[in-house]
């Protein structure tokens, strides 16, 4: 007890980030920000907290939560020449001990490169190009699932989360593994894709237990055993997937077709890191992609004039759905911007993406402190009147006040 409030006074009288703003509990303990994650409200926590203090929060005895346009380059930005960039934080990027591979994510600097080297094949202008008609496969079966209810049952409710979710997963499932997941087909989740949302609440349950390090293998004890065994079961798929995936040797150009035609992948890549990085694709590339669209299409639809605005350009741009390609898509104007607005009224990752300071440094506006950890909290840091990092286009913002 005594231990305690020595920490908990020292935390709000001399700690080095004490003269922040934030509320004291924060300033004295992680405890309220672990309660907000655990119970899955930290972002709307945060969007309160910067409303209330400003541009900088210390949530938390050693993070502070930034929503100025400044800091994102403070923060994300490269290196400069005078500091090295800040590293992710490891207890917030590392995967549990059992599975500490070095992926793209976790990757320090000059890992990061080489992993970026061989992955560029695959993700670049020419690489879309050639998986188009493997996009449009999926595209096409959304559309014309959608169309046929639209005829069949004119007032039955979709769930378009559901549907974009399942189109992602199809997609990515075809990129990254060689085989599609069939949930348009089949119209439910397949057990992987719920086993990858159950992931997701294990991250957050690690994040959370990494407050206290050295009880960490004590605190995984009480993750819920189910989360656990899902866990498990997800790795094991994508390793199979993967491994028949290699075993074709085809050039069909999804991630690893296009990866291995440059030859130097086995070389330079363990199995466990495709293995990491066929997940890592599945969970970066769907779950965003649909939360955004998602996001989107309930912003059009109570939006109805921009909605109408958006039809008429691209009915205007093409003769009928089949000369749409992803190049003409590209130069619609109102289509970037209504995306652009998406991502800015709904961020799929809302939450802050922690930095660590490494040493004492002096910023361009204001001096950090060595070990702590700074973020942009994207919710807030969007949602904010004062934010100047996106201006507003000329083509105006739908909303500018709270989430839906
Ligand atoms: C709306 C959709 C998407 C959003 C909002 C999004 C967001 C992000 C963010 C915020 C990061 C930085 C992560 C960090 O610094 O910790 C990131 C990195 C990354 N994303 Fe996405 N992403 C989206 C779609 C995709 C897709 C379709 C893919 C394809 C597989 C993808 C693959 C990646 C990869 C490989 C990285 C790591 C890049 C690197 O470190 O060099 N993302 N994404």
């Amino acid at each position: 007890m005594t231990y305690q409030a020595l920490v908990y006074s020292y935390n709000i009288y001399l700690h080095p980030l004490k003269r922040y703003p934030g509320p004291r509990i924060c300033a004295a303990s992680a405890l309220p920000l672990i309660r907000q994650s655990l119970k899955g409200n930290a972002v709307l926590w945060m969007v309160r907290l910067h409303q209330e203090y400003g541009e900088v929060v210390r949530v938390s005895p050693n993070e502070l939560s930034f929503n100025s346009a400044g800091a994102w380059k403070d923060i994300y930005g490269h290196r400069k020449s005078d500091r090295g960039a800040l590293q992710k934080d490891p207890r917030f990027y590392q995967g549990s001990a059992a599975n500490d591979v070095v992926d793209i994510i976790n990757a320090n600097d000059a890992d990061h490169g080489n992993i970026r080297r061989v992955f560029a094949n695959a993700f670049s202008d020419r690489a879309l190009k050639k998986q188009e008609s493997l996009f449009l496969t999926h595209v096409d079966k959304l559309i014309s699932l959608l169309g046929k209810d639209a005829v069949l049952s004119p007032s039955r409710m979709v769930n378009m989360v559901d549907m974009f979710n399942f189109t992602t997963f199809d997609i990515m499932g075809d990129l990254a593994f060689g085989e599609t997941l069939n949930m348009l087909d089949e119209s439910g989740y397949h057990p992987w894709v719920s086993a990858v949302f159950a992931n997701f609440r294990f991250g957050t349950y690690l994040h959370c237990i990494r407050y206290f390090p050295s009880l960490e293998n004590v605190l995984l004890q009480f993750v819920p055993r189910s989360l656990k065994t899902k866990q498990k079961m997800h790795g094991s798929f994508s390793q199979s997937r993967v491994d028949r995936r290699l075993e074709k040797q085809d050039a069909r150009p999804d991630i690893w077709g296009l990866v291995l035609q440059r030859g130097d992948c086995e070389v330079s890549m363990s199995r466990l890191q495709m293995y990491a990085h066929s997940n890592l694709f599945m969970i970066a590339g769907t779950e965003t992609t649909a939360t955004l669209l998602s996001g989107l299409l309930y912003y059009l639809l109570t939006n109805r004039e921009k909605l109408a605005r958006l039809t008429v350009e691209i009915r205007g741009a093409f003769e009928n759905e089949c000369t749409i390609t992803i190049e003409r898509l590209q130069s619609l104007k109102y289509l970037q911007a209504c995306i652009d607005e998406g991502l800015r009224m709904y961020p799929p990752i809302s939450n802050g993406l922690p930095r660590l300071v490494p040493s004492v440094m002096l910023m361009d506006w204001m001096d950090w402190i060595w070990g702590s950890i700074q973020s942009i909290q994207q919710g807030p840091e969007h949602q904010s009147s004062r934010s100047n990092a996106y201006p507003i286009p000329d083509w105006e913002t739908w909303h500018t006040t709270s989430f839906p």
